[in-house]
């Protein structure tokens, strides 16, 4: 694989002047790739942002055969530009393309692509330590033929956008409002891959919640409507009588790579870590003995949110102010990302020029 640089390198830092939110800020570059029938993945190019021109009758459109990932890259206290955990994430959109039909990408491949990409765009990213470079790659049937089928023919591209924190509300806790009628993921679906249905099935939902002023909504799932599963974006921890808990992996919830972090350090730390199914009753009775003391969102974009609400049939249970397991696994993660504490697990990857050009 050849990376084809065909603009020049970001020079500005962006979102210096209006706060840059979430999902707005865009780098002015990115990559696209694409794979050609009987000839696989073709050189990649490095171009200005612009819009695609896609055949109306594409298989992504149609019938959804699109995955995506969503990933950061920091700029430490040296001022250097490092990446988190890429070859996870590379890894996970491989596991998406698979499940979707889809021909991955080789992860030695995508991880390069991703430090070529931040070596090229990252000077857009300032040194406001509430901001980050945010990633996202995205594969897509580009096939113009109509009827169910896996696309032969699909683009890749890799977008960077300037992001500070993912909620508006600052440092307020969110109200999750507990879904009772729809399901986000069944056994044997698609809930595991990051797929671009998943979240298109999740939005009537997250319009309730928000109808009912929650920030997000919390899924239960599909079968027995019974046992917590992850918020729309995010995975979702509790601490229940001083253990850290979450609920397992399987084929309904993102393994989120932050989840996965977050129990490495919580036991690296001596915190009791349990992976186990989490009834929504234990948890609502919790809040109400005093047993549940924290409940927190993680993932890459809002990295760990604590929960102020959960609200179930009408009714809100509140969770206590000070939530110190969500505040010290907060500040050991961003403090490893901005590289002010050690990264001995090995989670940093410079962002480099490489070889590819
Ligand atoms: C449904 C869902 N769950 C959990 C996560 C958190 O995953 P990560 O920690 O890898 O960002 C995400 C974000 O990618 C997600 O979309």
């Amino acid at each position: 694989m050849q990376l084809h640089i065909l603009t020049d390198p970001a020079t500005t830092p962006l979102g210096l002047d209006v706060d840059p939110g979430f999902g707005e800020c865009f780098t002015p570059g990115m990559i696209l790739r694409d794979y050609e029938p009987g000839l696989g993945w073709q050189d990649a190019r490095l171009v200005p942002r612009a819009p695609l021109s896609i055949d109306p009758a594409a298989v992504a459109l149609h019938y959804g055969q699109s995955i995506f990932e969503g990933m950061k890259a920091y700029r430490d206290t040296r001022g250097e530009l490092v990446l988190f955990r890429p070859e996870a994430n590379a890894e996970r959109m491989t596991l998406s393309a698979e499940r979707m039909a889809m021909p991955p990408i080789p992860v030695a491949e995508f991880t390069e692509l991703v430090k070529a990409f931040v070596a090229h765009q990252g000077a857009c990213l300032s040194d406001d330590p509430s901001h980050a470079l945010y990633l996202r790659p995205i594969t897509f049937g580009t096939d113009g033929v109509l009827g169910v089928h896996p696309s032969k023919a699909y683009t890749f591209v890799l977008l960077g956008m300037i992001v500070s924190s993912y909620f508006k509300k600052g440092s307020k806790g969110l109200r999750l409002r507990v879904e009772d009628q729809y399901v986000r993921a069944v056994k044997g679906g698609t809930g595991a891959a990051k797929t671009a249905g998943n979240y298109a099935a999740s939005l009537l939902a997250q319009r309730k919640a928000v109808e009912a002023g929650c920030d997000q909504v919390l899924w239960l799932d599909a079968q027995h409507r019974e046992y917590i599963e992850e918020l729309g974006g995010m995975n979702c921890f509790t601490v229940l009588d001083g253990t850290l808990v979450t609920p397992p992996l399987g084929d309904t919830i993102l393994a989120g790579i932050t989840r996965d972090t977050l129990l490495a350090l919580a036991r690296h730390l001596g915190i009791p870590t349990e992976e186990r199914p989490l009834p929504l009753s234990e948890v609502l009775d919790g809040i109400s003995s005093g047993r549940t003391t924290e409940v927190f969102a993680t993932g890459t974009a809002a990295v760990i949110s604590s929960v102020a609400e959960l609200v179930w049939k009408g009714e809100t249970f509140r969770l206590p102010d000070a939530q110190p397991i969500a505040t010290m696994l907060k500040a050991k993660l961003t403090g490893i990302q901005k590289g002010t504490e050690p990264d001995t697990m090995h989670w940093l990857t410079h962002a480099q020029p490489t070889a590819l050009v």
